[in-house]
């Protein structure tokens, strides 16, 4: 009985067969551009990426300008309301970050739980996933207001820096609010205070990684948002499209690398071996920059001026030679690959005594500022994002009966 059945099955499939090449609007779709690059999905006034100057600017203002001359606070201010603060809107925000610093008892029991291998940014994407029910979120879409994106700009450092200190099996920190923003957050995942040369340091490590154009994180931010899911939710998405390596993850294996080629002892032959194997040099290429990352050059030049003078086998040095390296090799190909920010920036945290497993979630502390940023522009004018694909697959297929499957 069953064998007919599937001989009939068998006849159905012959008969559909002519047809089990679905095409759909195939004649009309010219290029498929794959990890849709090069493809314009929004307007933005938040930041430009000038990938043939090699320029970067938020709201309109070079970056290296903000990084020499405003703080976590202000840059953070700019980017959400679009032109820097006066001095009384700066002290009321400031104040309203350290009042809604304050996290949830909660999030501190949640993260106790978590095996000491877990990954900061890993935890503050469970957190904030958290955070939806514990505070009751609801649909961002149409409501107005900032207070609820301070509040996770202030809790996002509280939140890494306990999950951190817990992978280090020490205590909890509570924030302090007579600290600066990247004071307190340092303070909160080291237990020291920092001292002013330090915390500029990281400062200006924030203000340079609070938003870069339609990343994929922030890209990511946009697509959740775009549904009109709530805050939390749209964020925790977010931090986990940073934790790839390819995104926010690349910082960290960059301090294996430096491990990697300490050990083979020929920078020369390690850099053209994988190379030549088909292996990429982690930190290094871009999406976007044909020519060198702005930021890669500050970070560059801030690990130059923290690395103490004639220091043999610095981090800084060998990176300049793993980049030298690296760029003979990708000129005699004529591929315009050149360091990107993370090829600098985890030897620069690394000089500030933080551990490779805080990088991604230090980057997060800066492009949540972005993400929020992002996700205020598009609720001025939200449309759902969804694009499409073309099916490549079989149709009309029978579907056959498990105990006709076989084992
Ligand atoms: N080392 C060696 N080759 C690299 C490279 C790297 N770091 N980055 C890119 N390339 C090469 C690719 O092998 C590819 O070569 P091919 O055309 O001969 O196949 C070409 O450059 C294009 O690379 P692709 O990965 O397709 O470019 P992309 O725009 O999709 O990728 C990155 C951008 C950032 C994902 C890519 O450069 C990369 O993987 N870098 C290392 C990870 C990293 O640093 N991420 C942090 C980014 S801020």
């Amino acid at each position: 009985m069953l064998s007919l059945f599937y001989e009939l099955l068998t006849k159905i499939e012959l008969k559909v067969k002519i047809m089990d090449n679905f095409s759909e609007d195939e004649e009309n779709v010219t290029n498929i551009l794959r990890g849709m690059e090069n493809i314009y999905v929004d307007t933005t006034s938040i930041s430009l990426v000038d990938g043939q100057e090699g320029k970067l600017y938020y709201r309109g203002i070079n970056v290296a300008e903000l990084v020499a001359h405003s703080t976590f606070e202000e840059t953070s201010w700019l980017l959400l309301n679009g032109n820097l603060p006066t001095n009384s809107e700066l002290t009321s925000f400031k104040l309203e970050l350290k009042t809604l610093q304050h996290t949830h008892d909660k999030i501190f029991r949640i993260i106790s739980e978590f095996p000491l291998s877990s990954s900061p940014l890993l935890l503050l994407q469970f957190c904030l996933s958290a955070l939806s029910s514990l505070e009751n979120a609801d649909n961002y879409l149409g409501q107005t207001g900032m207070e609820r994106f301070i509040k996770v700009i202030a809790q996002t450092p509280v939140i890494v820096s306990a999950a951190y200190r817990h992978s280090l099996g020490r205590p909890f920190l509570e924030p302090r609010s007579d600290l600066g923003f990247v004071e307190n957050f340092m303070y909160m995942f080291s237990g020291n205070f920092p001292t002013k040369k330090q915390a500029k340091c990281l400062e200006t490590a924030l203000v340079l990684l609070m938003d870069h154009g339609f990343n994929t994180s922030t890209f990511a931010a946009r697509t959740v948002a775009s549904t009109g899911a709530n805050l939390y939710a749209v964020i925790s998405a977010a931090a986990g499209a940073l934790s790839g390596p390819l995104h926010g993850g690349a910082g960290e294996h960059v301090i294996q690398l430096l491990a990697e080629v300490r050990q083979f002892n020929d920078v020369k032959k390690y850099v053209h071996d994988l190379l030549s194997s088909g292996g990429k040099i982690v930190g290094m290429g871009h999406r976007i920059y044909k020519t060198s990352d702005p930021r890669a050059e500050i970070f560059k030049d801030l690990l130059f001026r923290i690395t103490p003078e004639g220091e043999k086998n610095s981090d800084y040095l060998l990176l300049c030679q793993i980049e030298q390296e690296a760029r003979n090799y990708f000129r005699s190909r004529e591929k315009p690959i050149y360091s990107n920010v993370d090829f600098w920036s985890g030897a620069v945290y690394k000089r500030l005594g933080i551990l490779p497993t805080m990088y991604s979630s230090i980057l997060a502390v800066a492009r949540v500022v972005g993400w929020c940023a992002h996700i205020l522009e598009l609720s001025e004018d939200n449309r759902l994002y969804r694009p499409r694909s073309i099916y490549k697959g079989k149709i009309n297929q029978p579907f056959i009966p498990l105990e006709l499957r076989g084992f």
